[in-house]
């Protein structure tokens, strides 16, 4: 019997009575489920919408959840592309001209964004179709969505199949950064939440994300620093 002495609290966090589907289950789980399970269980993605123009001068712009960081020093970034089963107009656009523009998804925006994941046909623009406007900067060829405080002109480098899901890894490299000046902090680092910058919970949640705490490098034996408790101190 169970001590009287363990509150229901300490019993959901026991690992034992954790919910637990090995790979067989998963296997045989509906399709949606599954889609649904694996989509959320590796936590927060990065919300963004690629931009592009075709080599005649039509936009596009779409929901991407796999953009990654690849490297500061080049600075790079990557994101998966899923099958080509269908046509895939952004990759499409990006291999016709080279580049394309990563712009952050904003609290304000979610409905928008979401709806140029909708399958439109390559003349219709997205940008058209969910009211986000287009913007050029710099004389760069593709556009920026005018809405996104924080927005990224990227040049195509080169592409990695994934043989495993058949899916492919684009490596880009950063060439343009713009930002709103208040959001970044004197040694660099953006502050994301003063952008109203969102994360994604699997394919269809949008989350906005709060600042815990931000900490010094990490070193061996030696206690973990705080920037923020710092800066209270100092005041
Ligand atoms: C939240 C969300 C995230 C997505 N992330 C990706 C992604 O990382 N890679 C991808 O190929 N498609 C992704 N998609 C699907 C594309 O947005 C969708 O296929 C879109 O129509 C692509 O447009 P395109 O054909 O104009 O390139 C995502 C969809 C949603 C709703």
């Amino acid at each position: 019997m169970l001590s009287d002495f363990i509150t229901l609290r300490q019993l959901t966090i026991l690992p034992f009575f954790m919910k637990h589907y090995n790979t067989r289950d998963i296997a045989k789980m509906d399709k949606i489920f599954r889609l649904n399970l694996i989509n959320s269980c590796t936590g927060y993605k990065s919300a963004n919408l690629l931009a592009t123009r075709s080599s005649t001068g039509k936009t596009n712009v779409a929901v991407f959840n796999s953009v990654m960081h690849l490297g500061s020093n080049p600075p790079l970034l990557g994101f998966i592309l899923r099958p080509a089963t269908i046509p895939r107009n952004t990759f499409k656009n990006i291999k016709e001209t080279g580049v394309f523009t990563v712009n952050h998804i904003h609290q304000d925006m979610i409905e928008q964004a979401h709806q140029t994941a909708a399958k439109y046909e390559e003349h219709i623009s997205e940008f058209h179709k969910t009211g986000l406007e287009e913007e050029y900067l710099d004389d760069f060829f593709a556009p920026y969505v005018k809405q996104s405080s924080i927005k990224l002109g990227c040049r195509y480098l080169n592409e990695y199949h994934i043989i495993e899901n058949d899916t492919v890894l684009v490596v880009a490299e950063i060439k343009h950064i713009y930002f709103e000046e208040g959001i970044q902090m004197p040694d660099g680092w953006l502050r994301l939440d003063d952008a109203g910058t969102v994360a994604i919970n699997g394919l269809d949640g949008y989350a906005l994300p709060t600042l815990l705490d931000r900490f010094h490098y990490a070193r061996p034996g030696i206690e973990i620093k705080s920037f923020f408790k710092e800066e209270k101190t100092k005041k």
